[in-house]
Order: C-alpha cells, then sequence, then structure tokens
C-alpha cells in the first residue's frame, strides 16, 4: 500500500509539474524544453517533500531552478476537504456502468460508493480484483437461507441485480424457493407434474410466464390463457373449476348435449352447465333444486324422474 503511494505521488508531481511547464510564460533564452523536463522528473522527489503538509514551509525561491513556476499557496492548497465524487462524474468515466444501472439496477439505484468502497487500486501484480470488489455481504445477509451463498453464481452482473441467470443451479433449486407450486404439483399429480419440468415451462429467463398456447391448442379459437387458468390452475391441471359463461367451451367437446340444451324450448336451456355440472363430470340430483313436483304416492311408484322427462337437456314440455 505504501509502496503504491509513493508511486503516485511521484506521477502527480511529474503532471503538475508539467502543467506549470506548460502554462509557464515562454522565455526566449530558455528554450531547452528537454533540459527542462530531465530537471523536473529530478526535482520532483525534492518538491513532493516540500508540498508535504506537516513539514509546511514556504517554497525558497533561491534553491529552486528559477526557470520554474511555482504556484504559489503551499500549505494552503492543501487546506481543503475534497468532496467525494458524485454517482454523475463516476458515470462521465464508466458510462456504460452507470447505465446499466440507471436502466436495470432496480433498487440498487445507490450511490457507487456506498458498494466500492475501495476502488482504482487494482493491480494485475497482485492480481487482487475480488479482493477490493463489493461483498454482498456487506449489506445482506443470506436473504434465501443459508443454502444460497454463491450470490454472483445467480446474480452475475451486481449493477442488474434481478437479472438472474438461468443456470443448472437455478433449475435445480426452484422447488427450494417457491414451496407452493412445487408442492401443489407433487398434491395433484397430472401430467404436468410427471411430463413437464419447471424450466421447461418456465424458459428463457427466471420469472417467465409461458402461455399455454405455446404447448397446447385451446378448445376455442381465440380463447384467452386468462380463461384457461379461470378453469385449470396451471400447476394442478385436473382440478378443473368453472362458473356459468363457460358453455361455449363444454361444446367443444360435448357438442351433442350442447346442441339439445342451447335449442331446448324448456327452462333447463336458461340453466347454466357450470349450475347442474358443478365439477366436471359430476350428475346432479334432481332434488338439488326440485323438493316436491309431484305427489309423494305417483313419485313412490316411477322413482326415476328421467323415465317419464326423458332428457335432462331438453325435457318435453307441458304448453
Ligand atoms: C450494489 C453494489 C454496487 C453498486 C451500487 C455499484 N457497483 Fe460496481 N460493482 C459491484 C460489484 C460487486 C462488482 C464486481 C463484479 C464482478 O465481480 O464481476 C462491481 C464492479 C464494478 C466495476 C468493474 C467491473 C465492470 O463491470 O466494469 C466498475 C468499473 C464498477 N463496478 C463501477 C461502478 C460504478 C461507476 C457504479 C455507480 C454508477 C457502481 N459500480 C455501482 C457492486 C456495485
Ligand atoms: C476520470 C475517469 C474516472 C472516474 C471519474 C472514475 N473512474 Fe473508475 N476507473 C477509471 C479507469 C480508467 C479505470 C480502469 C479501467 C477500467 O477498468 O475501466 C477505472 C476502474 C474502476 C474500477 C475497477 C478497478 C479498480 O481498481 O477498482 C472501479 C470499481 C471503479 N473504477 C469505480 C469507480 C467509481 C465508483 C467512481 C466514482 C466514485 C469512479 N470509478 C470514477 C476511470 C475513472
Ligand atoms: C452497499 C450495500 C449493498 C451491497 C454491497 C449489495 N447490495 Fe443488494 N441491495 C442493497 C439495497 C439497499 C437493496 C434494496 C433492499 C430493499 O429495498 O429491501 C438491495 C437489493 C438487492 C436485490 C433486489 C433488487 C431489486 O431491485 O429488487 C438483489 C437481487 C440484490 N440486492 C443482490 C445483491 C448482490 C448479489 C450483491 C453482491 C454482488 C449485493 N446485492 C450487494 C444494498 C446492497
Ligand atoms: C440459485 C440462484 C440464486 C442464488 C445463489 C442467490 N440468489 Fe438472490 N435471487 C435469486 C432469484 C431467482 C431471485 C428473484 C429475482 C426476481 O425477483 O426476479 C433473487 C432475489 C434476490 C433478492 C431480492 C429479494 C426480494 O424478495 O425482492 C435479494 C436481496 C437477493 N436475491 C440477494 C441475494 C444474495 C445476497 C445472495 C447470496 C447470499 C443471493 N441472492 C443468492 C436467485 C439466487
Ligand atoms: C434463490 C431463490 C429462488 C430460486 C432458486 C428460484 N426463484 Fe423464482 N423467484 C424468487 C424470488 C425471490 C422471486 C420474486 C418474489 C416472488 O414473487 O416470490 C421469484 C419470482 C419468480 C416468478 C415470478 C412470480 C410472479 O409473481 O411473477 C416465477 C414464475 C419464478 N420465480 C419461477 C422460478 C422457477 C421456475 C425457478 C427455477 C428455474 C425459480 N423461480 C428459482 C426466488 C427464487
Ligand atoms: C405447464 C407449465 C408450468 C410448469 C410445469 C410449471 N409452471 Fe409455474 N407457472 C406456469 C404459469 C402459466 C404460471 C402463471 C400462473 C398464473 O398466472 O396463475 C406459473 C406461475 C408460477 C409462479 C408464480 C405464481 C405462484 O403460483 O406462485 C411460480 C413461483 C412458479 N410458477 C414456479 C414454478 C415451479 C417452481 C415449478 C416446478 C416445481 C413450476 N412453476 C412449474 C406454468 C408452469
Ligand atoms: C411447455 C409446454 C407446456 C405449457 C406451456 C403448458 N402445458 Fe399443459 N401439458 C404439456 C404436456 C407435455 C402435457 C402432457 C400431455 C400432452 O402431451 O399434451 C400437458 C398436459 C396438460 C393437461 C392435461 C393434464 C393431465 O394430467 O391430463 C392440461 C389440462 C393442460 N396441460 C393445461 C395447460 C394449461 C391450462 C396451460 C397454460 C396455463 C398449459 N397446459 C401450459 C405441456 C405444456
Ligand atoms: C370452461 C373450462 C375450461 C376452459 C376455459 C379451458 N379448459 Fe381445458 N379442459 C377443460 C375440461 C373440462 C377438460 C377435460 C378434462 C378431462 O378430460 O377430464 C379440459 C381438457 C384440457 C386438456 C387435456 C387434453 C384434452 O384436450 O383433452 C388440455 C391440454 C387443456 N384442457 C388445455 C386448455 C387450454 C390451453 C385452455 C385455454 C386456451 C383451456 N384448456 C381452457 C375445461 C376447460
Ligand atoms: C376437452 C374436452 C372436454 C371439455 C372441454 C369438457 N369435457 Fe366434460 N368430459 C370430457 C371427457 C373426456 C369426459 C369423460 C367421458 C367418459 O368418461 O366417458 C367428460 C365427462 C363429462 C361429464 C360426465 C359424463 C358421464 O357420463 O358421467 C359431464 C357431466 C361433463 N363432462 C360436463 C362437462 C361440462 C359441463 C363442461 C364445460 C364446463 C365440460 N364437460 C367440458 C371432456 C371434456
Ligand atoms: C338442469 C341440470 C343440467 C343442466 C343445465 C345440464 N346438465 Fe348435463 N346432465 C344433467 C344430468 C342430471 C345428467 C345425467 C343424465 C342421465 O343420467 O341420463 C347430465 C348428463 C350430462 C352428460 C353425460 C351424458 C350425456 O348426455 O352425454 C354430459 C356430457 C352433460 N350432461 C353435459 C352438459 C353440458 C355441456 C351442459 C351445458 C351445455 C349441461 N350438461 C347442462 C343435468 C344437467
Ligand atoms: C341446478 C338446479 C336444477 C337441477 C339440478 C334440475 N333442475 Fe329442473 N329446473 C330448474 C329450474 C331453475 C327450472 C325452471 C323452473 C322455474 O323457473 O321455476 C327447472 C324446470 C324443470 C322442468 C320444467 C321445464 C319447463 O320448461 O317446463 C322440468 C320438467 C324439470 N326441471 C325437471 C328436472 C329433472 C327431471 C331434473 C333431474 C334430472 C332436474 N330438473 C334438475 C333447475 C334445476
Ligand atoms: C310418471 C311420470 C313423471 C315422473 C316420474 C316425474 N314427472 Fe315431473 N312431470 C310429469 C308431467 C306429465 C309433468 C307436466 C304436468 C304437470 O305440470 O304436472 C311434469 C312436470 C314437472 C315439472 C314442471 C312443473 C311446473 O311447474 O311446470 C317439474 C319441475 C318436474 N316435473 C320435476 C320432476 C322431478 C324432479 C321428478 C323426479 C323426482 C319428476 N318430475 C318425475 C311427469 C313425471
Amino acid at each position: 500500500m505504501k509502496m503504491k503511494r509513493k508511486v503516485l505521488y511521484n506521477v502527480l508531481g511529474t503532471f503538475f509539474i508539467g502543467v506549470a511547464i506548460s502554462c509557464s510564460p515562454i522565455n526566449a533564452t530558455e528554450r531547452d524544453t528537454e533540459a527542462q523536463e530531465a530537471a523536473a522528473t529530478e526535482q520532483a522527489p525534492m518538491l513532493m517533500a516540500s508540498l508535504d503538509v506537516k513539514e509546511a514551509k514556504p517554497v525558497d525561491p533561491k534553491k529552486i531552478n528559477p526557470s520554474r513556476i511555482i504556484t504559489p499557496g503551499g500549505a494552503e492548497l492543501y487546506n481543503t476537504a475534497p468532496k467525494p465524487l458524485t454517482v454523475e462524474q463516476c458515470a462521465q468515466c464508466h458510462t456504460s456502468v452507470f447505465n446499466k444501472v440507471k436502466n436495470d439496477g432496480g433498487r440498487h439505484r445507490i450511490h457507487c460508493q456506498d458498494c466500492h468502497i475501495e476502488f482504482h487500486s487494482y493491480s494485475p501484480a497482485k492480481n487482487n480484483f475480488q479482493e477490493i470488489m463489493p461483498k454482498c455481504s456487506q449489506c445482506h445477509v443470506d436473504p434465501h437461507g443459508p443454502k444460497f451463498p454463491n450470490c454472483i453464481t445467480c446474480h452475475t452482473i451486481p449493477h442488474t441485480p434481478l437479472n438472474v441467470a438461468l443456470n443448472d443451479l437455478l433449475s435445480a433449486e426452484c422447488g427450494n424457493c417457491h414451496t407452493g407450486p412445487a408442492d401443489e404439483l407433487v398434491k395433484f399429480p397430472s401430467l404436468h407434474t410427471t411430463e413437464v419440468a419447471c424450466d421447461s415451462c418456465h424458459h428463457s429467463k427466471h420469472g417467465n410466464i409461458p402461455s399455454c398456447m405455446e404447448c397446447h391448442e385451446p378448445h376455442v379459437a381465440n380463447q384467452p390463457i386468462s380463461e384457461c387458468l379461470a378453469c385449470h390452475p396451471v400447476h394442478s391441471p385436473r382440478q378443473i373449476s368453472y362458473g356459468a359463461g363457460t358453455e361455449s367451451t363444454c361444446a367443444t367437446c360435448h357438442g351433442d348435449v350442447y346442441e339439445s340444451w342451447f335449442t331446448s324450448p324448456s327452462r333447463h336451456a336458461g340453466v347454466a352447465c357450470a349450475d347442474c355440472h358443478q365439477s366436471h363430470g359430476e350428475i346432479p340430483e334432481c332434488s338439488m333444486c326440485h323438493s316436491q313436483p309431484h305427489d309423494p304416492k305417483m313419485l313412490a311408484k316411477f322413482p326415476r324422474c328421467l323415465d317419464c322427462h326423458i332428457d335432462v337437456h331438453n325435457p318435453p314440455v307441458n304448453k
């Protein structure tokens, strides 16, 4: 560390002196720039010493090469507390990082230096890149529990933290973070449990929601996915539930029944399929809705209502 600082000061020293040279009024008798530069390099360590705030004494012009212009001020120049760089100033050089954070940084749109406590100290010789980079643990405490210590495996770019890579680790662990869907698939076995992996549906990127029509034909043309989901919860698609207003879907598989129901002159045509068949395949009792339609003696003799009413979807009508 000490070593590096010294080198930096030397470089800075040369820089400031270079500036001083180029700013000095040109003296016809002292145009030998090569000589000046050589002198500057020689003088640099001495100058640095003279700028040391602790030992500050005014610069003695007699002890300095007379061709040099030294900015007046000495210790006064250093009597200041520089403000830290703003995000905007970092961005002037690191435009692409800035744009990533700006457009896709989510809740990481905090000050660069909240994370980068140490920076501009990478040294290929020390191979210290990882060492000086911010650690997630500076601020986060196991947000997913202790099973996921290697944050960068999934959050590959900290400047866009929600762009999670869909890698093997993530795919193997869906159910560990999302117990709901995983449990539901097990509890209600269907071909989605046995034939389709989480990431076959949730493909391409984490959080992607697929359309059913990537893999299925709809029952009815232009049926929106919201309707599919209303009948088939996707992680338990055999747990079908539906309400009134879904008759056209029933019709795609039960065309004959639908036809006789739809064209029936009876008042059953005003009763929704779903009101009688409350779950798929269930057959209702007439008594669910009709309590005492006939003389009990007659019903004791003829207990099956449909012996007389024949077709429940289109019962004969008494005009
Ligand atoms: C939430 C913490 C966080 C914030 C905020 C953040 N960084 Fe970083 N940055 C990191 C981490 C962690 C790495 C190391 C990434 C790696 O290991 O590849 C990094 C790497 C870098 C790098 C070197 C690698 C590269 O991508 O070029 C630069 C330059 C950088 N950040 C600049 C910035 C600037 C400029 C800002 C503000 C506009 C900023 N960072 C904001 C955490 C952060
Ligand atoms: C005057 C231009 C400039 C400014 C301003 C600047 N940087 Fe840099 N920065 C560089 C250059 C040049 C590099 C080295 C090349 C590279 O990695 O892009 C660098 C490298 C980095 C690195 C990676 C290497 C390392 O040693 O840390 C980080 C992190 C970084 N800068 C963060 C910041 C942050 C944070 C700010 C604002 C507080 C900032 N920089 C302001 C020019 C600048
Ligand atoms: C300087 C502190 C700091 C560091 C270091 C840091 N984060 Fe964050 N991170 C935050 C804050 C603050 C939030 C917002 C938290 C909140 O609002 O609840 C956040 C949010 C996030 C989010 C959610 C982002 C969003 O938009 O919802 C992810 C993912 C995340 N961090 C991952 C990481 C990873 C991975 C690392 C290490 C590479 C890291 N963070 C390093 C401070 C930090
Ligand atoms: C197996 C992959 C994986 C690993 C490893 C991982 N994360 Fe995440 N993390 C995710 C996913 C996926 C999300 C959800 C992203 C989204 O909302 O789209 C997430 C979300 C987050 C969030 C936001 C949480 C919220 O509720 O909004 C934070 C913060 C976070 N991660 C931090 C971390 C930190 C810190 C580590 C390391 C200790 C880490 N993650 C390790 C995959 C991972
Ligand atoms: C390390 C934990 C973690 C892992 C592993 C993980 N997720 Fe997530 N996932 C999250 C977090 C956190 C969120 C955002 C918060 C939420 O909605 O629960 C999220 C969000 C989602 C969403 C969006 C939810 C919505 O309401 O829009 C889907 C879909 C999703 N994950 C699917 C998956 C799938 C599929 C996998 C496996 C390939 C997976 N996740 C792996 C943590 C994780
Ligand atoms: C057949 C395709 C398919 C399979 C297989 C599948 N999903 Fe989903 N998943 C979806 C669809 C579609 C949605 C949107 C559901 C909605 O909006 O009601 C969804 C929603 C989600 C959500 C967000 C809503 C919620 O219920 O929390 C998470 C998280 C999720 N799935 C995780 C998983 C996990 C984990 C697995 C594997 C264990 C999995 N999914 C398997 C298609 C699938
Ligand atoms: C990634 C492809 C994929 C997506 C997306 C998908 N499915 Fe499937 N689904 C399948 C496969 C594969 C089967 C097994 C039968 C087959 O080959 O058709 C299946 C079977 C089904 C079954 C019959 C289940 C059984 O056990 O009999 C229903 C119902 C179903 N899907 C509904 C849906 C609905 C609703 C959606 C959208 C919310 C959807 N699926 C999204 C691939 C998918
Ligand atoms: C009104 C409810 C309802 C709606 C809306 C609905 N389905 Fe179905 N779906 C069913 C019923 C009932 C079955 C038959 C289940 C059985 O055979 O036990 C079924 C069966 C399926 C099957 C099994 C294969 C087959 O054709 O027999 C798939 C796949 C399917 N639906 C996908 C979808 C998709 C995709 C959508 C949206 C475009 C959708 N469903 C909308 C009720 C519905
Ligand atoms: C994708 C095709 C499909 C759709 C859509 C569909 N069904 Fe079915 N339905 C079937 C199949 C297949 C059977 C089983 C037939 C068998 O076992 O002989 C069945 C059986 C039935 C049964 C029981 C039949 C019996 O003999 O016990 C009723 C009642 C029924 N469905 C009503 C409905 C209603 C109401 C709807 C609309 C909400 C509907 N179905 C939508 C395919 C479908
Ligand atoms: C008023 C109540 C009622 C209504 C409304 C109704 N059903 Fe039924 N459905 C029944 C009863 C009761 C049976 C059993 C008939 C039998 O045992 O012969 C039945 C039988 C069925 C069957 C199996 C026997 C067959 O005829 O194929 C299917 C399929 C069916 N209904 C579909 C539907 C559909 C689709 C609708 C709407 C278009 C519908 N039902 C409307 C009461 C109703
Ligand atoms: C979900 C309720 C429900 C079920 C179950 C039901 N019905 Fe009905 N039924 C009705 C309604 C509502 C009417 C119209 C009566 C009214 O408006 O007062 C009706 C009317 C009738 C009529 C007179 C039709 C006409 O237009 O003249 C007959 C006959 C009938 N039902 C027979 C039956 C038989 C037989 C069964 C059993 C196989 C049955 N119903 C099951 C609701 C139901
Ligand atoms: C022996 C034949 C027979 C049997 C069995 C029978 N019905 Fe009827 N039902 C009729 C006749 C005929 C009518 C029309 C004359 C009438 O209004 O009494 C009728 C009418 C009805 C009506 C219409 C009443 C109105 O107000 O318009 C309903 C509802 C009804 N039956 C329900 C049932 C139910 C439910 C059963 C079984 C419990 C049943 N029926 C058994 C012959 C029968």
